[in-house]
């Protein structure tokens, strides 16, 4: 299995995703702003693994200031934490591991033990990823059968997390568990997570993959070429909206429409238990990820691009949510709150 990112040498490595399919490479960063660059341009991405980068970054942040008093450090973080968290808007677990760090220096005694005690914490939070995915996947493997074919979108796998991955997680221990799986990935355009790293990581890891267009999730369904469907997210609210990467809504819409269950699979550090629909910030980028780099457009030079990076999947077409503390079901507002208390 692939490990995305790692704390070695005094710095932060992490798999060029950039690079992938082609060249399994890993870059490392000894500096916060380096790292807030590779979260933004996509060197790491997948909401989990966003949240380790950037609790890693925090203790690079630490190790970079001066400061000789806690308060002269905490001010260092907090312009860190700022820097860190424009990166990207929508993942929610971003801000939930910037936090988590930022509050362990300010419960320390002074600057260096807050040095010891922050990377500490981004260490533990690195290998509590991969426990918590393993969790996950065993709670959701109850949810599918021997022979079924699993379709996800975008990645949502090892490289999408620390290591293992939430809903390829889900696929791995479903298979691990004895059940033979297939698996369908969408390409997810424009930036191909599903062709460049869900296929790339299934055939990494010997899980039997094919690949489609985007455009063809519906000729998949109403060909029963698909029996379960099992995605990511970046963000879910206390009322189950589950925000993944564009498109997802239209794959939950056509699931619905063939009869076919949706899961999303997520770790409790994805909920956002505060904020309501019209408080989340969809990530719009570039359009060139659209209409092609110069020398390679695949649009007319002038066209108007809309790239929205996420949409939201509404809970009525969600048929549960499977988390570490176990599987939420409708209705959501209910079902989630027991887990958080289960859990806390
Ligand atoms: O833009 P990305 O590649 O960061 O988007 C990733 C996704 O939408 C994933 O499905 C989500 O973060 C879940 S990853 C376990």
């Amino acid at each position: 299995m692939l490990r995305t990112i790692l704390w070695r040498d005094d710095k932060v490595a992490m798999i060029d995703q950039t690079k992938l399919p082609g060249t399994l490479e890993y870059v490392e960063y000894d500096d916060y702003k380096g790292v807030a660059d590779a979260i933004r341009n996509l060197v790491i991405r997948g909401a989990p693994a966003i949240g380790i980068a950037a609790a890693f970054g925090m203790v690079l942040a630490a190790r970079q200031s001066q400061a000789e008093t806690l308060e002269d450090l905490l001010h260092d973080l907090n312009v860190a934490r700022m820097h860190l968290g424009e990166t990207r808007p929508t993942a929610v677990n971003l801000v939930w591991a910037l936090n988590k760090i930022y509050d362990t220096a300010r419960l320390s005694a002074d600057p260096n033990t807050a040095r010891t005690a922050v990377f500490d914490q981004a260490l533990s939070m690195a290998e509590d990823d991969i426990t918590t995915n393993k969790t996950m996947g065993r709670n959701g493997s109850q949810l599918f059968n021997d022979g079924d074919t699993i379709m996800t979108h975008c990645n949502a796998g090892a490289l999408a997390t620390v290591g293992y991955g939430t809903a390829l997680g889900v696929i791995r221990a479903t298979k691990d568990s004895g059940k033979s799986v297939q698996v369908v990935a969408t390409e997810t355009r424009p930036v191909q997570q599903g062709s460049r790293l869900t296929a790339f990581e299934l055939m990494h890891d010997n899980i039997d993959v094919s690949l489609i267009p985007d455009t063809a999730v519906g000729y998949a369904m109403a060909n029963r070429l698909i029996d379960k469907v099992v995605v990511g997210a970046d963000r879910i609210l206390s009322t189950g909206h589950v925000y993944n990467k564009i498109g997802t809504y239209q794959v939950a819409t056509m699931a619905r429409q063939h009869g076919i269950p949706f899961y999303v699979a997520a770790p409790l550090s994805t909920f956002d238990m505060e904020s309501e629909p019209k408080d989340v910030v969809i990530e719009m980028r570039r359009s060139m990820e659209v209409s092609g780099p110069p020398g390679n457009r695949t649009a007319p030079e002038g066209i108007n691009v809309l790239n929205p990076a996420f949409d939201m999947t509404p809970p009525e077409l969600v048929s549960g949510i499977i988390t570490e503390a176990g599987v939420a079901t409708t209705p959501y507002v209910e079902s989630i709150k027991k887990l958080f208390k289960a859990n806390f």
